[in-house]
């Protein structure tokens, strides 16, 4: 295993830690990128991040998550400023490691037409299928791609849903904020003009072996916090069959390989993004179909 020379995945800033994970005093080996590193936390918890010839690496605590990157010119943090409403319950969902591609995770948290084959009863209702019609814009100023206007029937969209036992059209917004991290707004039960914010970042420890991080700004006042993370745990346990099972690892980029639908449509906007950026690492570049 050797560090990437990709230069598009080198300058980012990755997670590789949640908020307490190290506990104060000790040290946890890992991996990023291929490169390992040690994180050593001092008596009050706050991490140092060290590659194995002793470099001390720059790190940015965000969202319940330590970040660090192996970069000269990494791409700025996202603002995400819902983490920073004091009403919010923002919620650390700890880590789930999942053997595929980074760009497979992403993709796969951008799918709406799985939630009623794979989250059936909670994300998706076999019988209310359809992906409605949405669309998808590339934000210049932030170079980050969002789809807007998405909405879709589902049984129990979140845990104060799933208590008011009510099926909802809800409505979604998502946000690719990095090649490597992704984030979602839902509607928000009781609320008419605010949404959930929940957040994936992955830690690439290589390009088909990967820690995902889910850190939300939820609004609930009534969920307790584990029941919060145990329904974003089985949903991502859903997923994580789903991604482990997809052949090839990497996610292939070909502009004939895969013939869009307005379903994949911000599938596809992802895809073009990454091969704009030049992105390698992750990836499966091919040209035949
Ligand atoms: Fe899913």
């Amino acid at each position: 295993m050797t560090i990437t020379s990709d230069s598009v995945a080198l300058n980012q800033w990755f997670p590789v830690a949640y908020d307490g994970q190290v506990k104060p005093g000790a040290s946890r080996d890992t991996i990023l990128l291929g490169e390992p590193l040690t994180l050593r936390a001092d008596a009050s918890g706050d991490l140092t991040v060290q590659t194995q010839t002793g470099d001390t690496l720059p790190t940015i605590r965000a969202f319940t998550l330590v970040f660090t990157t192996l970069g000269d010119n990494p791409r700025p943090m996202p603002v995400i400023q819902e983490f920073d409403e004091p009403d919010r319950r923002v919620v650390n969902c700890g880590s789930v490691g999942v053997q595929t591609s980074p760009c497979r995770i992403v993709e796969n948290f951008l799918d709406m037409a799985h939630f009623c084959f794979v989250h059936t009863d909670i994300l998706g209702a076999v019988d209310e299928t359809e992906v409605l019609s949405y669309k998808t814009r590339l934000h210049e100023d932030v170079d980050e791609i969002w789809a807007t206007d998405c909405k879709f029937f589902q049984p129990a969209a979140s845990q104060s849903a799933r208590d008011a036992s009510a099926g909802q059209l809800t409505d979604y917004i998502y946000r690719i904020t990095s090649p490597f991290s992704v984030m979602l707004y839902k509607t928000a039960m009781g609320y008419a003009d605010r949404l959930d914010a929940i957040c994936l970042f992955i830690q690439p420890k290589t390009e088909t072996d990967c820690i995902a991080y889910m850190p939300m700004a939820l609004l609930d006042d009534v969920s307790s916090t584990t029941s919060m993370i145990d329904f974003q745990q089985t949903i991502f346990l859903q997923d994580r069959i789903i991604l482990e099972n997809q052949r090839p690892r990497l996610l292939p980029i070909s502009p004939r390989s895969e013939m869009p639908t307005r379903a994949d449509l911000s599938s596809v906007a992802y895809r073009r993004w990454l091969k704009d950026k030049g992105l390698r690492f992750g990836l499966l570049l091919e040209d035949a179909a």
